[in-house]
């Protein structure tokens, strides 16, 4: 995505975003003021800001095949953890955002496309240590850094899968699908954040999609990254399951509960 074009995205969102006094909806009024804007600090945040911090100062390269959309930065296969720590990850913000919407929701199961080096695994794992975490990754180098940031924290309830989305999202999902015992995932996250294409994004939410219901947060990473994202962003906002939709310029959440008028809100983050 060029700089000029992430500028006047970031303008037309920057003017078009409400505050908590523009909103009507009780439950987006409750999720802003107790969720989204919550600048409160949780103790959880400090072991994971220190392990990306390790990230950052590593200089170990490895061999990496992309089997998504790249990235704008890191244009090579060989890279360096410290880079990859620096373009990669989701910077601490959002990390915790999603920590704390994890404490919100309380999903029996998370689903995250998209794992890298474990930094929002870790965050959304350590928000419920009950919730069983899948992650999925295509990179087994990158994978195996995972890993071990996962045991560093002594942290238990993520099952980590290395595989392209293509092949392996099915299979996890009927997995889920049988260990809740229910037709349907209660209560359940999914985090979209690898290959950020238009066509494979909405072919990964319509496959989710089969397993969401009522209480079930979808969250979309870059959904402005580029035009292509911001198609697949419009045509899940259409999507006639979605009742609502949450745009923080960085990423976008979506929920389905059939008791909410259908409205799509724009919020600044
Ligand atoms: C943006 S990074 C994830 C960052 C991580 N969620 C964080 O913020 O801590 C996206 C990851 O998705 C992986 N990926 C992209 N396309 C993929 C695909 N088709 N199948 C499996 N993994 C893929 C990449 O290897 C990369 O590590």
């Amino acid at each position: 995505m060029s700089k000029v074009r992430t500028a006047i995205s970031y303008l037309k969102y920057f003017f078009r975003a409400q505050t908590k006094h523009d909103i009507h909806s009780p439950f987006v009024f409750n999720l802003l003021t107790t969720v989204i804007q919550n600048n409160e600090l949780y103790y959880l945040y400090g072991p994971i800001e220190k392990l990306r911090n390790e990230l950052l100062n590593d200089p170990a390269e490895v061999q990496v095949a992309d089997l998504g959309a790249g990235s704008v930065v890191l244009k090579t296969s060989t890279r360096k953890i410290s880079d990859i720590a620096r373009h990669s990850l989701k910077p601490a913000k959002f990390g915790q955002l999603l920590f704390r919407l994890v404490n919100h929701f309380k999903p029996n199961t998370i689903l995250e496309l998209g794992t890298s080096l474990g930094i929002t695994t870790l965050y959304m794992a350590m928000a419920n240590s009950q919730t069983r975490v899948v992650s999925i990754e295509g990179s087994e180098t990158i994978a195996q850094y995972a890993r071990r940031n996962f045991e560093k924290l002594g942290i238990k309830n993520i099952q980590l899968t290395v595989g392209n989305f293509d092949d392996v999202l099915q299979s996890q999902l009927n997995g889920l699908n049988q260990l809740d015992g229910s037709a349907s995932l209660t209560a359940s996250l999914v985090f979209f954040d690898g290959n950020h294409r238009k066509e494979p994004t909405l072919r990964y939410f319509e496959q989710c999609l089969q397993y969401a219901n009522n209480n079930s947060v979808f969250v979309f990473d870059d959904i402005h990254w580029s035009e292509d994202m911001e198609q697949a962003w419009e045509c899940i906002k259409k999507h006639e399951r979605v009742t609502l939709t949450i745009d923080l310029f960085f990423i976008g959440i979506v929920f389905f509960r059939k008791e909410q008028v259908k409205e799509h809100f724009v919020v600044r983050f």
